[in-house]
């Protein structure tokens, strides 16, 4: 069965749109892996629009089951994942005017500078995972690379409505890669609905799933959400 990990950034921007210390990611976490989760996620933005560096730092200290740091490739974001170790480190591409993260990492335009910060995290013990989008030549890419794993961006699937030529075009792009020896996480735009087709998909190990999650978090606690989202996961009855 995939894996459930959950990208706690909402819980951030909430506090942060009061500059306030509520609520807590630290506090998120510990709930979401009482509930069940595999593991926590967040994305340290450039611009710190929602967790901030001292969250990542105290993250570290108490996620009890896996911490992956979504992070854009830069010399900086290098520095800090070094420092902290998280388990995995995901390499997304960042604009600092998107709501959330558009397209996966242009992997095949930057392959010699990818190649480089995967090797970085890498000699720091980190496992490294590249977003891109589920194409022949971005997994291709993610090979030579040396990437541990790809995350597929589900975005487009979860446009579709779950629609079936976007859901084979993810099972292709699956197998694709773990027959380039690439190991395979998955997530964007998942939510209660279309999450079980993919946690179908064969050889996806991780789903990291946010903004459904935070949302029904808003309205049923973070707890239910949660269990409600691994629910679903178990129900694809893999
Ligand atoms: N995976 C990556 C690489 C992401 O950047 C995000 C969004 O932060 C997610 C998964 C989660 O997406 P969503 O919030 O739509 O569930």
């Amino acid at each position: 069965m995939a894996n459930l990990c959950v990208n706690i950034d909402h819980i951030a921007t909430l506090r942060q749109a009061r500059q306030e210390t509520e609520p807590d990611p630290v506090v998120a976490a510990a709930i979401v892996e009482q509930a069940g989760a595999a593991g926590i996620t967040v994305h340290l933005r450039e611009d710190r629009r929602h967790i901030q560096d001292r969250d990542v730092e105290q993250l570290r200290r108490v996620v009890a089951t896996k911490l992956n740091l979504e992070m854009a490739a830069t010399d900086e974001m290098v520095k800090i994942a070094s420092r902290l170790k998280p388990e995995e480190s995901t390499l997304v591409p960042e604009k600092r005017e998107e709501l959330t993260t558009e397209g996966g990492l242009d992997a095949a335009g930057q392959k010699s500078r990818l190649r480089l910060v995967c090797q970085k995290l890498k000699d720091a013990g980190i496992v490294v995972s590249l977003f891109i989008d589920p194409e022949e030549r971005q997994i291709a890419a993610a090979a030579e690379i040396g990437a541990d794993y790809i995350e597929l961006h589900t975005g487009e699937y979860a446009r579709a409505k779950g629609a079936e030529p976007e859901l084979r075009t993810l099972h292709i792009a699956a197998q694709t890669a773990q027959d380039k020896g690439l190991k395979v996480n998955a997530g964007h735009g998942l939510n209660y609905t279309n999450v079980g087709a993919v946690a179908r998909i064969k050889g996806v190990e991780d789903l990291n799933i946010g903004h459904n999650i935070i949302a029904r978090a808003a309205l049923v606690g973070l707890d239910q959400a949660v269990r409600e989202m691994l629910a679903a996961i178990a129900q694809a009855g893999v």
